[in-house]
């Protein structure tokens, strides 16, 4: 009889979007009528910007024709012209990344999943709590030894390294989903002399990067010196470029990451990555990197930071409502999330079933993200601005009948 990985048994029954997917589907069903404004999963609602969706198309008519056909790519880590164009692209904001660091992935996702099959089992992983449940989950998976650092109100949700603590491996999501908080130049030089002490990898998730305005924020942790020997970095162009849909991302490796292994030879962590996605991956779709590519395009990025800012005046309405009505918050700021502290107490599934009920607003209860997120809740600003605002309209009415 075949033997489960019964660690999969250790994880929550549904994963966290699924649950509310079903909680959405229940209430439905009992009060068709409702009119419900979701706010919950980060996924976005504009469409792909037109000269994204142009270089698609050229893609899709180049594999109808005979000459320009494309089968397998050969490197099986996307084509040359998407990882120059993502490396430029670092350039641009100070990270030194070469093309032949990057692999081309389906969304950061995958690989974020992915990536702990290459490391052993002993290795005891540090998560930021709360963080993005992937992190958890995957590690959970392989029966992996996860310890935490807290993300709180008293450190404004962006925890720092203990050092009387040792990991091996460190997952850091800045800007951070769930929380919107983000990570300074000092902050992230404390955390790479923390891995460095440690000989620690830090796997660094930026898909929120390009909601960055200030300057002090690094758009990649490969901006911060010594990163290279000691960092991964996953990206994606689900939050950028509004490719939740499209499912396109890249991760980096570079190539002075290197662990010792156990008869104490040095083994390139990009070259074990590379061995792995050869027999489980066989990348995107040729018109997927074509669109992609066009994403860091001058016109490619003047479109999609036209979307972002629609997200980021979303984001500036959700948190003038909570200023407004004294709630405290994280985010909105550098980030599409705000993160709110539940009125009168209340606990976040509580409140997630309060607004459902009453105002008909989905969230995301903040403890779905970890202990610390209990008590917390979070919004997005991927909606339409005129259900944003609509949703504001009923959220201050419920906050202020609680008061
Ligand atoms: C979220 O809502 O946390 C995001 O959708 C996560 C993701 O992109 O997978």
């Amino acid at each position: 009889m075949p033997q489960l990985n019964e660690n999969f048994l250790r994880l929550e029954k549904n994963y966290l979007f699924i649950n509310i997917a079903k909680k959405i589907a229940a209430f439905k069903e009992a009060h068709p009528e409702a009119d419900i404004i979701r706010m919950g999963i980060g996924d976005v609602t504009l469409p792909i910007a037109p000269v994204v969706i142009e270089a698609m198309k050229k893609g899709c008519d180049e594999m109808g024709v005979k000459e320009t056909f494309k089968g397998y790519e050969d490197s099986g880590a996307g084509y040359d012209f998407l990882r120059e164009a993502v490396s430029g692209y670092y350039k641009s904001f100070g990270a030194d990344v070469a093309p032949d660091e990057i692999r081309i992935n389906d969304g950061a996702k995958s690989d974020c999943g992915n990536i702990v099959d290459i490391f052993g089992d002993d290795n005891t992983i540090l998560v930021t709590d709360p963080a993005y449940p992937v992190y958890v989950d995957s590690n959970l998976m392989s029966g992996r030894k996860i310890i935490y650092a807290d993300s709180n109100e008293e450190n404004g949700f962006a925890a720092m390294p203990d050092e009387s603590v040792h990991a091996d491996i460190i997952y850091l999501c800045s800007p951070n989903n769930p929380t919107g908080s983000v990570y300074t130049r000092t902050q992230l030089k404390e955390w790479i002399a923390y891995a460095k002490k440690n000989n620690a990898i830090i796997i660094y998730d930026s898909a929120y990067e390009a909601f960055i305005t200030d300057p002090d924020v690094p758009r990649s942790i490969f901006c911060i010196e010594g990163a290279k020997e000691c960092c991964i970095e996953m990206c994606s162009l689900s939050k950028t470029a509004g490719f939740t849909g499209m499912r396109c991302g890249y991760t980096v490796i570079p190539e002075a990451l290197k662990v010792i292994a156990s008869d104490g030879t040095e083994v390139s962590v990009a070259q074990i990555w590379g061995r792995r996605q050869g027999s489980k991956f066989n990348g995107v779709s040729y018109p997927v990197q074509c669109a992609a590519a066009a994403v860091f395009t001058p016109e490619g990025l003047k479109q999609v930071h036209e979307n972002i800012a629609y997200y980021q005046e979303n984001a500036r309405i959700i948190s003038d409502t909570m200023t407004k009505l004294g709630v405290k918050f994280t985010g909105g700021v550098n980030s599409p999330y705000i993160w709110f502290k539940c009125p009168n107490d209340m606990k976040s599934w509580d409140f997630f079933d309060l607004m459902l009920e009453k105002i008909a607003v989905v969230g995301t209860p903040g403890a779905g993200f970890g202990k610390n997120g209990e008590g917390w809740f979070r919004l997005t600003s991927f909606g339409d601005r005129q259900r944003t605002i609509e949703a504001m309209e009923r959220f201050e009415k419920l906050v202020s009948d609680m008061k």
